[in-house]
């Protein structure tokens, strides 16, 4: 069975600031264990380095069974790759060179009549072919079906920056699930997925035998799925890892605990600190004149230096409080009218008023034309004032 043991992992930042700190953690076979913490904290970084596009500085990865990844750009892709593209950067490396072969020497056959280019063709299907690549295309199908209702014949060559977020997300999700890789990263899979995307992720997860490593924000993805919990904490050394070896469920009681147990040790490391201080300056007021006092004061001194080389206990990791302070402008005026507004393929028209100091939530399903509409916000509306002209 798969699992992946992270070892004492050190890194550095270019500018020398050591982001990871020593981060040690098993992601033990079938569990699905979710690697949460601050943004910057290193989540991405520690995840490119199991995946090995990183080299740690110290450390090892050691890991079993075949790896399938989801990194964080998914849901934001803007270039110009296709759903096939999206697709195979999901797939094993001999598959995915295999296809690049394809595709390379299918657009040499456009413009050459050349016999060799056709022989090389021929082999790169062949090759394709050996490496699963039939029934890689096969599961696309099925994948494409789910997640965006077509086929791969259709779905293939559509860019793949004219999915939504979500739609991105769910294409890469449902190919990993669907597909055989026994190991899986997935970075924020929950972003950009609406309410049923986000219950079939957790429902997927939860059932799948496989051995999953997220990384997510989405407390209700880590009550439901995860089985155990990574948290990377900042630390002036770099971050480190602190294993909750259960649910989220029991996570913030632990994490409570932990924390009182800290406030206890560096209150005991306080008090010491303050006996010893205490210590060096009587036996430095006695030894001004009395000469046998000396050895003491000395021996007090070394005491305290050694203390301090110590250093006191771990810090208690800092609490995220975010708060939000929405201010109201403007009362009793009409800030967006909304009358009869269809956008074209994605909803039946609506009339709606949003008046200042109004805090309006936009929800739907993925792909039904959310962001279409703050755009279109944003550009001044179809009927804008005369300071968003452009
Ligand atoms: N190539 C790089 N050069 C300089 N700084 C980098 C580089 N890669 C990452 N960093 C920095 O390292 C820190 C950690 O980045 P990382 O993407 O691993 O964070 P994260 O924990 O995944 O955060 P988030 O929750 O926002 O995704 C950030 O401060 C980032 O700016
Ligand atoms: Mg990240």
């Amino acid at each position: 069975m798969a699992h992946i043991d992270v070892t004492d992992i050190q890194y550095f930042l270019s500018d020398g600031t050591q982001l990871l700190g020593g981060v040690t953690f098993k992601v033990t076979a079938g569990s699905k264990t979710a690697l949460i913490g601050p943004n910057g904290t290193g989540k991405t970084t520690l995840f490119k380095i199991i995946a090995g596009d990183l080299k740690a500085d110290e450390g090892s990865i050691n890991r079993t069974g075949t790896l399938g990844i989801m990194r964080q750009f998914v849901g934001q892709v803007r270039d110009e790759s296709t759903v096939k593209d999206l697709l195979l950067s999901t797939a094993a490396p001999a598959l995915a060179q295999a296809a690049a072969k394809v595709a390379e020497y299918e657009a040499k056959m456009l413009t050459s009549e050349d016999e060799k280019v056709h022989m090389r063709y021929a082999e790169a299907i062949i090759e394709w072919g050996d490496a699963g690549g039939y029934e890689l295309e096969t599961t696309w199908d099925k994948v494409c079906m789910a997640a965006l209702g077509v086929g791969f014949d259709k779905a293939g060559d559509r860019l793949a920056r004219t999915l939504s977020g979500g739609e991105q997300k769910r294409l890469v999700l449902e190919a990993l699930f669907e597909g055989n890789d026994e190991l899986l990263l997935l970075d924020e899979p929950d972003n950009y997925l609406d309410v049923p995307g986000k219950r079939w992720l957790e429902d997927t997860m939860s059932r799948s035998n496989k051995t999953v490593l997220f990384i997510s924000h989405d407390r209700e993805l880590l009550n439901n799925a995860a089985t155990r919990i990574v948290t990377l904490e900042p630390g002036h050394g770099g971050a480190t890892a602190w294993v909750h070896g259960g649910a989220f469920g029991s996570y913030v009681e632990a994490r409570k605990e932990r924390n009182e147990r800290f406030e206890e040790l560096r209150k005991r490391w306080d008090e010491e600190h303050a006996k010893l201080k205490e210590l060096v300056n009587m036996y430095k007021t006695k030894a001004a004149f009395r000469s046998d006092m000396a050895n003491r004061y000395q021996a007090a001194t070394t005491r305290l230096e050694k203390f301090l080389e110590a250093g006191p206990p771990q810090a208690i990791p800092l609490e995220q409080n975010v708060n939000m302070r929405l201010k109201g402008g403007r009362t009793a005026k009409r800030a967006v009218v909304a009358e009869k507004l269809e956008l074209t393929n994605l909803m039946k028209p609506f009339d709606a008023e949003i008046w200042f100091g109004d805090r309006v939530g936009v929800l739907g399903s993925n792909g039904s034309g959310k962001s279409h509409f703050l755009r279109l916000l944003a550009s001044g509306g179809t009927d804008p004032e005369r300071e968003h002209l452009p």
